[in-house]
């Protein structure tokens, strides 16, 4: 008996003691507790928005931050750890940056973002991108620099993109930067799914590009918007888009010279359009008929040659025939104008 209500008042204790903590470790659980919205952003959820009234980059980010947007700031540089407390890592996994004005990327300026996801660096005039500018991101899987990289500046983003932490990406855009080319060194380190490069300046994509784009099946690229040179440079590419239906927009690629071909479809060239061989030919063609053409001159001069002193026997009774002719006229005229006969007309 006494027994039973020792039990049931330790069983009692117990209870109240577990409840006790649970009270206690709500009430304490470190939710937000280490960190206030910054004083120019706006803060709902996990989502922090600074937009354009504020200067740079807000130095007191909160750490439970998920989604950072920034947008309309002067920030024009993005130094180490732009978005990190010394030495801390954040749990930022979206980070969107377009219309910031940014011009320089310096080393590690993620540095501390172990789980970004996204990042959209779009609409900016990034001059200097530094090659470790990307590292440190091993679990990006989406990266937009749309209309942002200036032309001196893509071999540089080449550099940047040729980072091993981005082996998890997916998805880059990098629609609307005058590119020339693909701005990538290879393409066996990334996990690329879609590749955009829309409303560039590729004129034609060549031979070792498009073994490397044949070797990563998965890779679906985007290419509207291009002035294609429609001529024979293009047949490696030409047939990579009719076997390979890697190119999601095939449909939509324009040649944009030679200038009779402004605005076909690239898919609808045919192969003998595009093919070197054939243009060679024609080449090699135009040179045959050239080597005829001389050569029948240089017979014709020789012929000339040996013929010297027929011809110039011909050359002198054509004078001699002429002379006469001359003559002939010459004592017409003289009647012609004889006074006499002018009287006479009178
Ligand atoms: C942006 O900041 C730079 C200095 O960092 C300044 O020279 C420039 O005028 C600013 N631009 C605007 C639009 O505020
Ligand atoms: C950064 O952290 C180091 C130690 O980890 C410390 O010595 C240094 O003062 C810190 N700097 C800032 C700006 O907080
Ligand atoms: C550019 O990037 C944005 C992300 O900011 C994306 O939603 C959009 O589709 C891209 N635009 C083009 C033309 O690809
Ligand atoms: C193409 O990109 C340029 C910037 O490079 C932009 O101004 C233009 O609006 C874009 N065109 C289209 C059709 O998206
Ligand atoms: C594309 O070609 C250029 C020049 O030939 C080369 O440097 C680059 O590595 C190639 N990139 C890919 C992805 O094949
Ligand atoms: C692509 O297809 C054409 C004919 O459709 C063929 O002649 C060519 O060899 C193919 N090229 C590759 C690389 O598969």
């Amino acid at each position: 008996m006494k027994r039973r209500t020792w039990r049931r008042f330790t069983d009692h204790c117990s209870c109240v003691l577990s409840a006790w903590t649970l009270l206690c470790s709500c009430l304490f659980v470190p939710v937000r507790t280490d960190g206030v919205c910054p004083s120019s952003c706006a803060c709902t959820g996990l989502t922090v928005t600074c937009l354009s009234d504020g200067q740079d980059i807000p130095t007191d980010i909160p750490a439970w931050t998920s989604t950072l947007i920034l947008h309309g700031r002067n920030v024009s540089t993005l130094p180490q750890g732009a978005f990190t407390a010394n030495g801390s890592e954040s749990e930022i996994r979206t980070l969107r940056l377009s219309h910031n004005g940014i011009r320089v990327i310096e080393p590690y300026a993620f540095l501390g973002l172990p789980r970004l996801h996204l990042l959209d660096l779009s609409h900016n005039q990034l001059e200097t991108i530094s090659s470790r500018a990307l590292h440190g991101l091993p679990e990006l899987r989406s990266l937009y620099l749309n209309s942002s990289v200036s032309p001196g500046a893509a071999a540089q983003l080449a550099h940047a993109l040729n980072a091993d932490s981005l082996r998890n990406l997916h998805r880059l855009e990098l629609a609307g930067n005058r590119l020339t080319s693909i701005p990538l060194e290879r393409l066996d380190i990334y996990n690329l799914h879609a590749l955009v490069l829309i409303n560039n300046s590729i004129e034609s994509i060549e031979r070792e590009n498009v073994s490397s784009l044949y070797q990563q099946r998965r890779t679906r690229v985007y290419l509207a918007l291009n002035p294609f040179r429609c001529t024979c440079e293009l047949e490696v590419f030409y047939y990579w888009l009719k076997n390979s239906s890697q190119c999601a927009d095939a449909g939509r690629l324009l040649c944009s010279e030679p200038e009779a071909r402004r605005g076909v479809p690239v898919e609808k060239l045919r192969g003998e359009d595009v093919d070197c061989l054939n243009e060679n030919l024609e080449a090699v063609s135009y040179v045959f008929l050239g080597i005829v053409l001389a050569l029948i001159g240089v017979v014709f001069l020789m012929v000339l040659y040996l013929n010297r002193r027929g011809i110039k026997r011909w050359l002198n009774n054509i004078r001699e025939a002429c002379r006469d002719q001359m003559e002939v006229y010459h004592y017409r005229y003289e009647q012609d104008t004889d006074p006499r006969l002018a009287n006479v007309a009178v």
